[in-house]
């Protein structure tokens, strides 16, 4: 049974009048519907909070990704002297920040292909695998084309960032990066 007294609701779980619940009861009036609505509420406060963390979250990332497009590329950044990459050997690097770690690989004798090391999915480093021809990521089995940096396994779906290259006097240079969706 459910009455109301002013704002309160009065309610026995039993369903008897609160004049007849027992002593200890009236010391903790917890109302069972309004605990329920209590919960309700907070339970709503909660998903709004949680969606609004979520919305904010998305804006910092885009925010970020967008700042990141728009900053300047440094201009020729020296990676390595070509005579001293192998075949198939690869060089980390930093480009265009200090903190954007990249792969130099070298494909053959007159090819090398660079590469943001971040991985597309969720940001874990790859590996060169160059005797497989591409970089593995070994977050979640991903796999990118070696020579694209296309996906070709794994969850990724968008391309690793692609470094421009350019040789001169025998010196590999970064000139800047290409931020690809397909
Ligand atoms: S982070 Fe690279 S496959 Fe998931």
């Amino acid at each position: 049974m459910t009455g109301r007294t002013g704002d309160r609701i009065a309610a026995g779980p039993d369903g008897r009048p609160l004049a007849e619940q027992p002593p200890w009861r009236r010391d903790f009036p917890v109302d069972t519907a309004e605990e329920n609505y209590v919960a309700r509420r907070d339970f709503t406060k909660f998903l709004v909070l949680t969606s609004a963390a979520f919305v904010t979250g998305q804006f910092a990332i885009l925010f970020g990704e967008l700042s990141r497009r728009n900053r300047p590329a440094p201009g020729a950044v020296a990676i390595v002297s070509a005579a001293n990459l192998p075949v198939g050997g690869a060089k980390a690097f930093a480009y265009p920040g200090e903190h954007d770690t990249c792969l130099l690989v070298r494909v053959d004798e007159t090819n090398f292909v660079a590469f943001s090391q971040e991985c597309t999915h969720l940001s874990c480093a790859v590996i060169p695998q160059p005797e497989q021809k591409r970089f593995f990521c070994p977050c979640h089995d991903g796999s990118f084309d070696l020579e694209t940096g296309r996906p070709i396994a794994g969850p990724p779906q968008r391309p690793l960032p692609r470094v421009n290259l350019e040789i001169r006097d025998g010196v590999v240079y970064a000139t800047g990066i290409e931020l690809r969706t397909l």
